[in-house]
């Protein structure tokens, strides 16, 4: 029989803590709800009834049921008032000191059979758990931020739990409507491990102004379907508790180089910056506490249209390639008004990827996406070439041939003689300098790079990539086309993986890693992002998807390029592949997919 627990203590009610009453008073439970002084204590109980008026305001919760629930939370300032509860959960900052002295106290106040819990993100369990004389009741529950709202929770088992209180606590998640992964104590367990590398690294392209904050969480959000961007996700954690996490995987987790806080950070927590919680972070909010971001110095004004920033008009468009982005890109072209010469290297191809446009076209009717006159109109606006000749009256060029350099050098090459002066010349390249294909002509000012994402005609996101060549007014021409394509453009630079894909592998290969040390599972590590995080797919789904071959290449690219070590392609994957385990298209991938 499960252990009935009829009223737990939480200690420290700030982002974490106040979420965390939220979520055991909702389910019934009794729960003294302790800080360290009135103030503090006041602005947790402010927390506390802000959040459950909002649930009332979204008709998430009865009136009645957040009346019910506030009378089941008792509040008091210092851990006495915790000697009668059957559980307690730490959540004060992240210090290991000052945990280590809360559970000595702990220890202290509550009674012998007490589980003492700590929502520690990244400090070792095990160094906190010896601080009292009953290292066998102390457990990691770490709960995920919003803490009512996220699935996930993570149950960190010592050397020394004892199996009854981590099956205990296990039937706890379940009453409280969770999923719970239950883990070694390792520096920040499944979700944390995979998420923070990524979001240091997010912060570093922000510091070098290699995008702005709004495109760089664009692009993750329209990319990769996440719920939020990494500099928002970091507004919503807390900059100064980010830093704190990071700092101790960095030392806890064997001194990896992407976990070494970037400097930005440590400057934000020292001037304040916190984020939502202090009202200002990578982003301004109307007040502290609030989602709601307000417009600042930083917010991009809108250009009343792209002429005014020198972009030139685009009629018509050449498309250089016959594979699956040539297609979408022909069709999303076509649909939005353009007259497209599409450029293959021969009738046979040019038959085919008319086929294969014509196909998209007609499912395009019968989902009742376009209707029969949008199809003839798009299918009336093309014309099929195999000759580089009919793009001398174009007026941007679009090129998706094969990702080899040397191939691409020369068609740009060949471009720079045919097309007319003015024309801005497009690659579509993923993981190639673009700074290449701009040199390999005689007008590099007018080089962009416009990274669409498979499928083109319904992925929002196109990154447009400016060289250090490229003008001012070729990307603005370049972000008005995107919008009258109905996308998002976000603009970077030209490295490696640009945004998404730079954010986006590093992590994927880092799951794979974890993986690989027998940490945990393929499903427990795809549920701990699925749920903790609120991704779309956990990383062993999507890298199915992705194939693994995909995946290898471009993370090798990542690794030569930048020569940053946690970049190096993991073993595991490099064996998947030469196995000829690439994924859903060969039927496995890691898992396998014959059988479903
Ligand atoms: N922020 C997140 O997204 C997140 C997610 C999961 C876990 N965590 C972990 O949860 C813990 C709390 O993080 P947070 O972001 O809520 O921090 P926070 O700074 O928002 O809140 C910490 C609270 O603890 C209180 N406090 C400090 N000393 C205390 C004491 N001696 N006694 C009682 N209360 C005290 C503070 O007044 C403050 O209200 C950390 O271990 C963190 O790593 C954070």
């Amino acid at each position: 029989m499960a252990r009935e627990f009829t009223s737990v203590g939480v200690v420290g009610l700030g982002t974490m803590g106040a979420g965390i009453v939220e979520v055991f008073a909702r389910n019934g439970i009794d729960v003294v709800a302790v800080e360290i002084s009135a103030p503090a204590l006041e602005r947790g109980q402010a927390t506390l009834t802000r959040s459950t008026d909002r649930a009332v305001a979204k008709g998430k919760l009865d009136p009645a049921d957040r009346d019910a629930l506030l009378d089941r939370v008792t509040f008091a300032v210092g851990l006495d008032a915790l000697h009668a509860v059957d559980l307690v959960i730490e959540a004060v900052p992240e210090h290991l000191d000052l945990k280590q002295r809360i559970f000595a106290e702990l220890d202290r106040v509550c009674k012998p059979d007490a589980i003492l819990a700590t929502n520690t993100s990244s400090l070792s369990v095990t160094e906190i758990s010896v601080a009292t004389s009953r290292p066998n009741q102390v457990i990691g529950i770490h709960f995920f931020n919003p803490a009512p709202v996220m699935k996930l929770v993570e149950v960190i088992r010592t050397v020394v739990t004892s199996a009854d209180v981590v099956a205990d606590v296990e039937a706890l998640c379940a009453r409280l409507g969770k999923v719970d992964v239950t883990i070694n104590d390792r520096a920040g367990f499944i979700a944390n491990a995979l998420l923070f590398g990524y979001l240091n690294h997010a912060v570093a392209l922000f510091e070098s102004n290699y995008a702005s904050r709004e495109d760089i969480d664009a692009a993750m959000k329209l990319g990769c379907g996440l719920p939020m961007g990494p500099l928002a996700l970091m507004d919503l954690i807390g900059v100064d508790t980010a830093y704190e996490i990071l700092d101790t995987m960095y030392r806890r987790g064997g001194r990896d180089r992407r976990h070494a806080p970037v400097p930005l950070i440590k400057q934000m927590v020292t001037a304040g910056l916190l984020g939502r919680k202090s009202g200002r972070g990578f982003y301004t909010y109307e007040r502290p506490g609030s989602p709601v971001v307000v417009p600042d110095e930083a917010t991009p004004v809108a250009p009343a249209d792209a002429f005014s920033e020198g972009g030139r008009a685009i009629a018509k468009v050449g498309v250089v390639g016959s594979g699956t982005m040539a297609t979408g890109i022909i069709e999303v072209f076509a649909r939005a008004g353009y007259e497209v010469v599409s450029v293959t290297r021969g009738a046979e191809k040019s038959a085919s990827i008319c086929e294969a446009v014509k196909t998209s076209l007609n499912k395009g009717v019968v989902r009742g996406k376009l209707s029969e006159e949008e199809r003839d109109g798009a299918l009336g606006r093309i014309t099929w070439s195999a000759t580089l000749d009919h793009l001398a009256d174009v007026d941007l060029v679009v090129e998706a041939v094969v990702e080899e350099l040397s191939v691409k050098k020369a068609l740009f090459a060949s471009l720079d003689e045919i097309c007319k002066p003015g024309v801005v010349l497009a690659t579509t390249t993923s993981s190639l300098p673009v700074i290449e294909m701009a040199m390999a002509t005689q007008r590099p000012a007018d080089v962009v790079g416009l990274h669409f994402f498979n499928p083109a005609p319904v992925m929002q996101l196109v990154e447009v990539v400016r060289t250090i060549r490229t003008a001012p007014e070729t990307v603005a021409t370049a972000r008005a086309v995107c919008a009258a394509l109905g996308k998002s453009s976000v603009v970077c630079g030209d490295r490696s993986g640009f945004v998404v894909n730079a954010l986006l592998f590093p992590y994927l290969n880092d799951a794979v890693k974890m993986l690989e040390a027998s940490y945990s599972t393929t499903d427990d590590i795809d549920h701990a992002m699925k749920l903790g995080c609120g991704y779309p797919m956990g990383p062993f789904e999507l890298l199915d998807v992705v194939g693994l071959d995909v995946a290898l290449a471009i993370q090798r690219e990542l690794y030569l390029e930048l020569r940053e070590p946690g970049f190096a392609p993991a073993p595991l994957l490099e064996h998947l592949v030469t196995a000829g385990y690439l994924g859903r298209k060969t039927g496995r991938g890691f898992r396998d997919h014959t059988h479903r």
